[in-house]
């Protein structure tokens, strides 16, 4: 076969691959092989040697001109990749500009602080003021203060945690009764809600961390019935209806006399569950009329002035209000729970 016959060979069977590759892989390899520095087409140059003298500029010319056109399809085949690349990305992350946009997801109150909240309003609408205390508190302000003596059981290191230097994480809101009569003064209103911390063991009904509510209100002649009002007036507004309670003699050493208020369980109605441990009845509400040594404590004479007190069970009212029946689940951080009381 002549040259020319060769070289024309060589350059259609080029193009019909170059026509028929998918992949720019495919279109290298075929570059290389046909004009690259070992190719077929360099081979062919070899020949020019055997070709007649007067031939020669011929032939190289052809040689040229073929080498070129292998060049030029291949670099329209690579460009025709590129822009199918380009397109399909462009059909891929094609974004409509003209989508209102999603906005910020609002974030909620959790249920505990949710019912906090809510109770805040109805005592302030009762003229109480809404006090906090520290959760580190003294010995002095946690027990000595309420009445409660060195021997008291619930001083005992299983109940409490104790921190280097005598403080400990307060057992519960009672001390703000003191902090509140110290600052205020007589006649007082008071709420106190917040966080407590006892070492417990945990299981569905206990925590080492739980939320309570003290109220306090001190003035002249306080009794019983004033405090049977509040608290009912209280249980009424969380639950919207009224709640079955039952009233039972409860000892506090800062409160004479004492009362635990219970609760009909909402979770099983009464019929007994994990959280009213199976009794049908939740405590809910302790409560009584302050002792004097905690109105002394607190600057304020007890021959002027008395009082009652209660401190009531946050997180447990929380899940008596919207049915939680495992108190860990308050602080598992898990959306998915938490998301229910939005
Ligand atoms: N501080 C008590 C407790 O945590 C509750 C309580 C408060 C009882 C006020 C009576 C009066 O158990």
């Amino acid at each position: 076969m002549s040259l020319a016959a060769t070289l024309q060979e060589l350059k259609d069977s080029a193009l019909v691959r170059i026509a028929q590759a998918t992949t720019l892989d495919e279109l290298e390899a075929i570059r290389v092989e046909a004009v690259g520095r070992k190719g077929v087409l360099a081979n062919a140059g070899k020949e020019m040697a055997k070709v007649p003298k007067e031939e020669r500029a011929v032939m190289g010319q052809l040689l040229n001109a073929v080498k070129a056109s292998i060049e030029s399809a291949l670099d329209a085949k690579t460009t025709s990749f590129a822009a199918a690349a380009l397109d399909a990305r462009l059909a891929s992350e094609w974004v409509d500009l003209t989508l209102p946009a999603p906005g910020v997801k609002p974030g909620a109150l959790h249920p505990v602080t949710q019912v906090q909240r809510y109770l805040e309003e109805v005592f302030t609408s009762m003229g109480f003021a809404v006090l906090s205390g520290p959760e580190v508190e003294t010995e002095f302000h946690n027990f000595d203060a309420l009445n409660i003596p060195p021997t008291h059981p619930a001083r005992d290191m299983q109940d409490t945690f104790w921190l280097e230097g005598g403080n400990l994480l307060r057992t519960h809101t009672s001390p703000v009764q003191v902090r509140g009569m110290k600052r205020l003064g007589a006649p007082l209103r008071m709420i106190a809600p917040g966080r407590v911390f006892r070492n417990e063991e945990v299981d569905p009904s206990h925590e080492h961390t739980f939320y309570q509510l003290e109220g306090m209100m001190v003035d002249r002649e306080v009794s019983i019935a004033h405090m049977l009002y509040f608290m009912k007036t209280l249980l009424k507004e969380i639950f919207q209806r009224d709640v079955t309670v039952r009233l039972r003699p409860g000892y506090f050493p800062f409160v004479e006399p004492g009362f635990e208020l219970d609760i009909q369980c909402s979770i099983c109605g009464g019929a007994g569950c994990a959280v009213c441990k199976q009794t049908g009845w939740v405590e809910l509400l302790p409560c009584g009329l302050v002792h004097p040594n905690v109105l002394r404590a607190g600057g304020i004479d007890p021959r002027d002035w008395n009082g009652f007190a209660f401190g009531l069970g946050l997180t447990r009212l929380a899940m008596m209000r919207y049915g939680i029946d495992d108190i860990r689940l308050l602080q598992s951080g898990d959306l998915r729970f938490l998301n229910q009381f939005r």
